[in-house]
């Protein structure tokens, strides 16, 4: 079993309020990823699941049991940092053994050379050596039992780093920003491995990142955090096509969501830029913002379509897409619109016209709550 509760978790550091009455339900076997901007609380919270940072108040229970005071050591669950945390004096075999030495041995066990003498020593090494070779060989690491951390490239560090984790069998991992000391594309193997890993273990993973790519790609649900509160918890699709505030709406997605004032008419059609909607919204506000994603802005040349005039002043040429940024009269912010490089390249300080799908336009209310 693995399911972790939070209940209106509350934490400050002396008059800073990092975590607000904070609550969520981790299910057993979940990969839950914690995204938020950089300070909102994700480490916080991750180090008070693990028992590592003490709440000012709330509940922490793990398979139905209260651990509020229940000690790091005791909470049964695995801590993978962004730094290795190996020893790099020791092997890999010998960085995998000490976690499961420490627990199994007694003290006499442990002793270097009376311990080999204890009848009961051998049987414990044997099934020691079993669970470092079965894990060795989940991740693929058997070949560099007998190498130092030194002599390993970032990607297989990190993969003893989970190794170490591994053995212990734990209730659940909790993973901080373990692949942000890789390079991209070690970063993005390393994400199709953590999903294989999570597939073949079946334990619940809780994984703190900023980058919301990797949570995106990786996780069962994803949990929003902005500024200590717990704003969308869903899975990946919901949270990006079906934000629940407009914080997660910006947050989500990349490059960032479009946003445009508009008026809203007594009978809930809604203009921005010249444009009505095809849609009506449920709310009394006059003024609103719609949003929308770059994929959903389109360059148009069909004049027939509703567009409104805008000036190309730069483009981000990724291969695949192209990401205008464009600047609308005299406004300050910019939108940015994608292309496709099969239309052509269009240049710099060209005046396009553009518009967008109407069935992917968001509303929200000026204060960012949601409007339907
Ligand atoms: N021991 C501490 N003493 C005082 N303030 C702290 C302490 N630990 C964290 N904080 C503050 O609490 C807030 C949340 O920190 P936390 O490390 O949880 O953020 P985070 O979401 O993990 O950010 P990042 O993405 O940058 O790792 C920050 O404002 C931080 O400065
Ligand atoms: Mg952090």
């Amino acid at each position: 079993m693995g399911t972790i509760s939070l209940k209106n978790i509350n934490k400050s550091f002396g008059s800073t309020e990092v975590l607000k009455q904070l609550s969520l339900d981790i299910q057993d076997g979940e990969f839950l990823t914690l995204v938020g901007p950089s300070g909102c609380g994700k480490s916080t919270l991750l180090k008070i699941i693990a028992g590592l940072e003490q709440q000012n108040s709330g509940d922490v229970i793990i398979d139905d049991k209260n651990v509020n005071s229940t000690r790091a050591s005791k909470r049964d669950l695995a801590m993978v940092f962004q730094s290795y945390a190996l020893y790099p004096h020791l092997t890999v075999r010998k960085n995998l053994e000490t976690p499961l030495k420490l627990r199994d041995y007694s003290f006499v066990e442990r002793l270097p050379l009376v311990g080999n003498f204890v009848p009961s020593r051998k049987e414990k090494k044997k099934s020691i050596d079993d669970l470092v070779f079965k894990t060795s060989e989940t991740l693929k690491i058997t070949e560099l039992l007998d190498r130092k951390p030194g002599q390993l490239s970032g990607g297989q560090r990190q993969r003893a780093a989970l190794g170490r984790a591994m053995v212990r069998e734990p209730v659940a991992f909790l993973m901080d920003e373990p692949l942000s000391n890789l390079d991209a594309a070690l970063r993005v193997h390393m994400r199709s491995e953590l999903s294989e890993l999570h597939n073949s273990l079946k334990t619940t993973f809780i994984y703190v990142t900023h980058d919301q790519a990797e949570a995106l790609t990786m996780s069962t649900r994803m949990a929003v955090m902005i500024d200590g509160e717990l704003l969308q918890l869903d899975t990946p699709s919901e949270v990006y096509n079906n934000p629940s505030s407009l914080r997660v709406a910006e947050f989500v997605g990349s490059p960032k969501i479009n946003t445009f004032a508009a008026q809203i008419s007594s009978d809930g059609s809604v203009e921005f830029m010249g444009i009505k909607l095809e849609r009506k919204f449920n709310t009394n506000s006059q003024k609103a913002l719609v949003a929308v994603r770059p994929e959903h802005l389109e360059i148009t040349k069909d004049s027939n379509k509703p567009a409104f005039e805008a000036t190309v002043s730069y483009r981000e040429n990724l291969g695949s897409d192209i990401f205008y940024h464009v600047q609308v009269d005299q406004s300050e912010s910019k939108i940015i619109v994608r292309g496709s490089p099969q239309a052509g390249l269009i240049s710099n300080g060209e005046t396009v016209r553009i518009s967008l799908s109407h069935a992917e336009a968001m509303l929200f209310e000026t204060s960012g709550e949601r409007i339907r």
